[in-house]
């Protein structure tokens, strides 16, 4: 991949924190004065992705996985115990200033915003730290307030807001400036089921019509299926799959789920060898069965030859389910994820 293309690169990046572990308690601190004790955690431990511009990015995992140590590392907050991250051609950690002109970061946890401005302020105090003309500034702000619905919030103090209202400002302070690459540590936590919607919009739109390159780290999968074209999964500092969300799918789903409706409720379903019923509600069945052994058509054709059928569906299993999977039998998985990262 030529370097120009490159939006976000990351060799054998590794982080490691030393925390305090003398012993608690009154005694654990007086020891602790004579003789203190350091361990070792390795949050992100050796990784390598090549992220290209205009890519969607979700980057998932447990929570400790060292999502937001990428992050932070990324973006200039933290400085790596060792190998190299990329932005832009630029290495962050070491021109945190020149790289924050060229990112957006949003962390749900916690706003950029200046707690007692009005939200107009603090995007005009942005406006100047960034040094975005007057024209650039209107014309990108009329933009944000449309997608973003900012207009009755901007002469709020931003104490205010309420945790949708928020982020829906902060997310609009991080693209003040227009930049290529943005980073989103969990935009949409806490967020009711409207307020992500109309981000997830505003997303995919700034994406697909701005080609800003998108790192997304959230734990709800919606998120990912409905944004993330590709996937990056780590598990305890180290990456096990790297690839597209739909071949994550291809290869670890076997079983697909029909749902079917029946004329007659009483159509013995059960006895097919090979296909198990999983739910039922009146007419309607849920029927399971193993895609390896067994092709859709083949089941499909069977059902239509031997029962009246009222409605048939076939179900992608979610990301959801696929990722839980992984994280529940990362033993026995193990072995097929490299072949897939490889
Ligand atoms: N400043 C720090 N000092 C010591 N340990 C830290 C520090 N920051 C993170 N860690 C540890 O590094 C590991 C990775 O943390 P990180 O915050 O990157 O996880 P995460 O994937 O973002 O998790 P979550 O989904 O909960 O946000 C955790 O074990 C965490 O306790
Ligand atoms: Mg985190």
């Amino acid at each position: 991949m030529r370097e120009n293309e490159l939006a976000v690169e990351a060799i054998d990046l590794r982080k490691e924190f030393s925390v305090d572990d003398s012993g608690k308690g009154f005694m654990g601190r007086i020891k602790a004065l004579f003789h203190r004790r350091q361990r070792k955690i390795v949050a992100v431990d050796g990784i390598d992705f090549q992220i290209k511009r205009g890519e969607f990015v979700g980057y998932v995992g447990e929570n400790g996985a060292g999502k937001s140590t990428t992050i932070k590392m990324l973006t200039g907050i933290l400085v790596p115990s060792s190998g190299i991250a990329k932005v832009s051609g630029i290495v962050p950690y070491e021109n945190r200033k020149k790289n924050a002109a060229k990112i957006g970061v949003v962390f749900g946890q916690r706003t950029q915003l200046w707690w007692d401005l009005p939200v107009r302020e603090s995007f005009e105090m942005l406006r100047v730290i960034f040094r975005v003309s007057k024209i650039d500034f209107n014309h990108q702000m009329v933009r944000l307030e449309r997608a973003l619905d900012l207009e009755p919030l901007l002469r709020m103090p931003v104490r205010k807001l309420s945790l949708g209202q928020r982020m829906r400002c902060d997310l609009a302070a991080s693209l003040i400036h227009r930049p290529p690459v943005l980073f989103l540590d969990e935009p949409t936590i806490g967020l009711d089921v409207l307020v992500k919607d109309a981000i997830r919009k505003f997303l995919a739109e700034i994406n697909r019509e701005e080609g800003t390159t998108i790192i997304l780290t959230t734990h709800d999968m919606n998120d990912i299926e409905q944004l993330c074209k590709r996937l990056i999964i780590l598990d305890k500092g180290r990456i096990i799959f790297d690839g597209e969300t739909e071949s994550l799918k291809r290869h670890f789903v076997h079983e697909k789920v029909i749902e079917i409706e029946f004329d007659d409720k009483e159509s013995p379903v059960e006895e097919i060898p090979g296909i198990t019923v999983i739910h039922e509600e009146g007419c309607r069945k849920w029927l399971k069965f193993d895609s390896d052994n067994t092709s859709i058509g083949e089941v499909i054709s069977f059902l239509a030859t031997n029962y009246k059928i009222k409605d048939l569906s076939v179900k992608e299993p979610s990301v959801e389910s696929i990722i839980k999977n992984i994280y529940m039998n990362r033993v026995s998985l193990s072995a097929s994820l490299e072949k897939v990262v490889s």
